[in-house]
């Protein structure tokens, strides 16, 4: 078991000291800048935090795995903004809005290749499989991406539908980060497994109150701005709760278009409205509270001595904090 306060450290430690390469400075600093702008650093916290539960030393084997996570998680952010036209991101403006598109592009091209750099430092005896597991992630976090995109053009989305987009954008970076660690840590094949679910549905309770907050949370808190996913029209939890109660006057308030900042404001006000007619935003926060709940009870079926039990319960409340 490794203690909180030491995974605290070698997280700091981890990205302040982060190095890529120099130039050409065009391509390399918008990397430094994402790594540097902060972020909640939950995929390696989780990571290092799982290895805990089978590793009683934090040793350099899995550092840099850990890293390989954070780094694909930002370069999804980059290509995910130009996508979402977002113009803020940890409460600083997007690579796209402070460079261009064109290095938004490329950056995160090459923050990509530089996770796989990382990725490769996992002990070599487990490499294959660590990569194995890291190549499927990446490629199905893509096709969520793609399914959030195609669900924008819908009319109408099940939630059976939005539960599966949100696994594949969200949930199996986290389940990958559980699985990777315990993987590492030296947990056996049923135990990993274990971790990969409670990372799964982690994920998705925090895909959910990601959606909560995009429209109910506090810009300087989330930072990024309330209300985009209503101007994008995404089917957030939201949306797709709401039409599934039948919501009246909704598909009209989504469609009406927004260009000045009062109308994006008066848009934005309306579909909350309706939302809170519906109690919208108390049946998100219990649906966070189920999904977190189901993570932990498939995490504590795995084999793991000490408190693992209390490690994964801890994690799990400290990711939903902001909302329950
Ligand atoms: C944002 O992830 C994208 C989602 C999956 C909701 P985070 O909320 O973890 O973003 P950072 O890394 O803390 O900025
Ligand atoms: C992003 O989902 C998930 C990935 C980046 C793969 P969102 O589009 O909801 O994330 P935010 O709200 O921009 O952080
Ligand atoms: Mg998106
Ligand atoms: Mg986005
Ligand atoms: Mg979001």
């Amino acid at each position: 078991m490794i203690e909180d306060k030491v995974i605290d450290q070698a997280i700091r430690d981890l990205f302040d000291n982060i190095q890529f390469q120099k130039s050409p400075e065009g391509l390399y600093d918008p990397l430094r800048y994402m790594i540097a702008i902060g972020g909640k650093r939950i995929r390696p916290r989780l990571c290092l935090t799982t290895y805990g539960i089978f590793a009683d030393e934090l040793k350099p084997e899995i550092l840099e795995p850990a890293a390989a996570l954070e780094v694909f998680h930002t370069f999804t952010l980059i290509h995910d903004d130009i996508m979402d036209r977002s113009p803020l991101r940890r409460g600083h403006d997007t690579v796209w809005k402070k460079w261009n598109e064109d290095t938004a592009i490329l950056s995160g091209d090459v923050m990509f290749i530089d996770s796989y750099r990382r990725i490769s430092q996992a002990p070599a005896a487990l490499l294959p499989q660590v990569l194995d597991l890291f190549s499927k992630t990446a490629s199905e976090v893509c096709d969520g991406q793609q399914m959030d995109m195609d669900f924008e053009k819908r009319q109408s989305v099940s939630m059976q539908e939005y539960m599966q987009m949100i696994g594949l954008k969200t949930g199996v970076l986290l389940a990958c980060a559980a699985q990777l660690g315990a993987l590492i840590g030296g947990a056996d094949q049923w135990s990993q497994d274990c971790m990969y679910e409670y990372g799964y549905y982690l994920g998705l309770a925090f895909q959910v109150a990601d959606d909560y907050l995009d429209a109910y949370g506090d810009e300087k808190v989330f930072g990024k701005p309330i209300g985009g996913d209503i101007l994008n029209g995404k089917k957030s939890w939201l949306t797709v709760k709401a039409m599934e109660l039948g919501a009246e006057g909704l598909e009209e308030a989504l469609a009406t278009p927004a260009n000045t900042p009062e109308e994006k404001a008066a848009k934005i006000a309306r579909v909350k409205a309706i939302y809170d007619t519906l109690g919208i935003p108390e049946a998100a926060r219990k649906d966070i509270k189920h999904l977190t709940t189901r993570a932990i009870f498939k995490g504590t079926d795995a084999r793991m001595g000490g408190d693992g039990m209390q490690v994964l319960e801890n994690f799990a409340h400290s990711l939903i904090s902001r909302t329950v």
